[in-house]
């Protein structure tokens, strides 16, 4: 009776791998033990555990909790063949698994049968999710590491999320208030023959059935109207500037959250745009003056305030924190390929350091308003729920009306806006 291949395919890899043995001594002698049509199959087995060595182990690593040692070794080599099958050969998954599952009995191992099976079986789901991560990389067109976070953060509405990502972004107007209504905006897009979809009641945003040239929007060169997202003109309605507030924006550039403000409310007695990098600053000065407004803009890091501050604490404090972006993938799909799974612990790291630093340039009773167009949880409410966890005076101030979630996370397209995050903090006194 021809001998069992699999088990002297492992018998020949243990000799080979822990005994120094050379394959062209051990393998022939083998050879002798099966009949003519086992003899390939028992080469390749052993040529092809040899060749992937490497990588076979890796994936044993992963499933086998207890290395096997001594005399069990052999079995260690008999998983090692059962992978190989399953991942290089035609054979069919379930004879690669039952056959090597049965080689534990010449092996005189029987007692670990159950391990064998169990292990190559889970090295045979561990591919399945494998591959099944490649088929939704192409039918969702994102990374799979991206997909991997989005349905760990929304396991019911990934799939919802991916696709909204892959849709046109719809054009959404701001209305400059302090030279026109919202309604007389309207009038003028209905004489201009732009239709209009919708007005959010609560912002007074417009968005348009179809984007237009920003040439044929009435007024927009005398600063009547400006292009924003109807998430992104949400900070201004949450944060609230009063008049007579000193406001910093210390993430401002190009602007369009530091005019709205302004916009909303012109009694504010001094408004701080901060930014980073000079060239994007040199827009928010340009949005400014288009739109009739006036602001002090800095260069400055903000999470370094002793090189800019001048020492006068702030009543509001809006931090629109450098993020991932993923929130507008829609709008800037170069996201998708341009960020890496590593930049997420970066960014939240500096968005953690500008939040604790501009935290302390708030006056006590004052309100900052966090915001991202991020859609990952470790950038939104975990980041600010390790921040009140280890700020005593910092309160949350419920946005929405389920009060169990920390700040309010905008999905992309939920009502047509960007994907964007919100959370609202006041300084007890
Ligand atoms: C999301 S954008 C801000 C958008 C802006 N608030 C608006 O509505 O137009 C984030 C900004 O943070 C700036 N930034 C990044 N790191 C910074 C830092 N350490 N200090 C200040 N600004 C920073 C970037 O240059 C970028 O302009």
């Amino acid at each position: 009776m021809s001998a069992n291949v699999r088990a002297l395919a492992a018998k020949c890899c243990y000799a080979v791998v822990d005994k120094g043995r050379s394959l062209a001594d051990e393998l022939p002698q083998l050879q002798e033990k099966v009949a003519g049509k086992d003899k390939g199959l028992l080469q390749e087995l052993c040529y092809g555990v040899l060749r992937y060595l490497p990588e076979l182990e890796h994936s044993c690593r992963q499933l086998v909790t207890k290395p096997l040692k001594g005399k069990q070794r052999v079995v260690h080599f008999l998983i090692l063949v059962g992978i190989y099958q399953i991942k290089y050969t035609r054979i069919p998954d379930h004879a690669a698994v039952s056959e090597s599952v049965a080689a534990t009995k010449p092996l005189k191992h029987f007692h670990l049968k159950a391990l064998v099976n169990g292990v190559l079986r889970g090295f045979q789901r561990m591919s399945a999710d494998g591959q099944s991560e490649v088929a939704d990389a192409i039918k969702f067109n994102h990374p799979s590491w991206f997909i991997n976070k989005i349905k760990q953060a929304y396991p019911s509405d990934w799939q919802q999320v991916l696709t909204a990502n892959m849709a046109k972004p719809p054009m959404w107007l701001r209305v400059n208030q302090l030279q026109n209504s919202v309604a007389h905006y309207q009038e003028q897009l209905k004489q201009a023959k732009i239709d209009i979809e919708l007005v959010d009641s609560n912002s007074g945003a417009i968005k348009l059935v179809t984007p237009v040239d920003v040439g044929s929007l009435p007024g927009f060169n005398h600063g009547e109207v400006s292009i924003q997202d109807g998430a992104a003109q949400q900070a201004a309605v949450l944060l609230d500037c009063q008049s007579g507030d000193r406001v910093l924006d210390c993430c401002a550039a190009p602007g369009g959250k530091t005019c709205h403000m302004l916009e909303l409310t012109p009694g504010i007695a001094s408004m701080t745009a901060i930014d980073v990098d000079e060239n994007r600053l040199a827009r928010v000065k340009e949005n400014l003056s288009r739109l009739n407004l006036s602001a002090k803009t800095i260069a400055g890091d903000a999470s370094d305030p002793e090189s800019w501050w001048d020492g006068e604490l702030f009543d509001r404090i809006l931090l629109d924190a450098p993020c991932s972006g993923t929130g507008v993938i829609r709008r800037h799909p170069d996201i998708k390929w341009l960020r890496q799974a590593s930049d997420i612990d970066k960014l939240v790291i500096l968005q953690q350091q500008i939040l604790t630093k501009v935290w302390s340039l708030l006056k006590p009773g004052g309100t900052l308003l966090y915001a991202t167009c991020s859609i990952l949880p470790e950038e939104n409410c975990e980041q600010i729920q390790q921040f009140i966890n280890k700020e005593p005076n910092a309160e949350l101030v419920s946005l929405n009306s389920n009060s169990d979630t920390i700040g309010w996370q905008i999905l992309p397209n939920q009502q047509s806006m960007d994907g964007f995050y919100y959370a609202k903090l006041t300084k007890r006194i």
